[in-house]
């Protein structure tokens, strides 16, 4: 139990240093009064034997944490799966791996390269999710897998790191509705991510979600240095099926 809140707070660590407009959102959510919990956090690979989810998943699955769904995204070309700790006091965790069959031969090919350059232990340490980037990219590269994907060359520029933690709005206590918590972060100056709606989902579908904008970072490739988006921060409110 230990060893995985140890992991949890090293990945928010590293988390907020991607984007640390999560902290002071946090922060002013304290300031309210208000208990911030960690509804999910949520993970990216890709379906290589190496790093797959299975793979990701096992740390997770060592310290308690139990498979419950699988979920295919046919247009961002990913599977994935999520993970639940009997605890309740741990966040669920989303692990998604992006299916390279669907790209074309050069990203596949970079993207075995990539992963074989790198020490296989790396992949089986109990800390991968804070390890960052653990291969060498030039910023063509990084081009070059743009094309195709930006899942993918988010994946191959930032590296192994939550993409997104999330804060769970049912335990808010002012906040429990959406769009008066949306409110509050764009009055105190956050932008959120308006594609698609500023809330996802709906009562229906048992889920609501919104997001801030991606914050950025200035990746070191080998050739130069460029700025990228790097991770976001998510609300989430959950409704309870009819059956409770
Ligand atoms: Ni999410």
């Amino acid at each position: 139990m230990n060893k995985i809140n140890e992991l949890f707070d090293k990945m928010w660590a590293d988390y907020i240093k991607l984007n640390p407009r999560a902290q002071q959102i946090v922060n002013l959510l304290k300031d309210e009064g208000e208990v911030v919990v960690n509804d999910h956090i949520a993970l990216r690979t890709y379906n290589l034997p190496q790093v797959c989810v299975d793979k990701v998943a096992r740390p997770f699955l060592d310290s308690g944490y139990v498979e419950k769904d699988t979920y295919e995204f046919t247009e961002k070309k990913l599977f994935a799966k999520h993970y639940e700790h009997p605890s309740l006091d741990l966040p669920k965790v989303f692990i998604s791996e992006l299916i390279l069959e669907e790209f074309s031969p050069s990203f596949q090919n970079l993207i075995r390269e990539k992963v074989a350059s790198v020490d296989p232990s790396i992949f089986e340490s109990f800390e991968l999710m804070v390890k960052g980037c653990p291969w060498e990219l030039s910023s063509k590269e990084y081009e070059s897998l743009k094309e195709e994907s930006d899942y993918g060359a988010w994946l191959a520029a930032i590296g192994y790191r939550p993409n997104h933690f999330t804060v769970y709005i049912n335990r808010l206590k002012k906040f429990s509705n959406i769009l008066e918590l949306n409110k509050f972060l764009k009055e105190k100056g956050f932008e959120l991510n308006a594609s698609g709606g500023e809330v996802k989902g709906s009562p229906e579908l048992l889920l609501e979600q919104s997001s801030t904008l991606a914050d950025s970072i200035e990746v070191k490739f080998t050739d130069k240095t460029m700025t990228l988006p790097s991770c976001y921060f998510e609300f989430a409110k959950r409704y309870p099926l009819s059956n409770g």
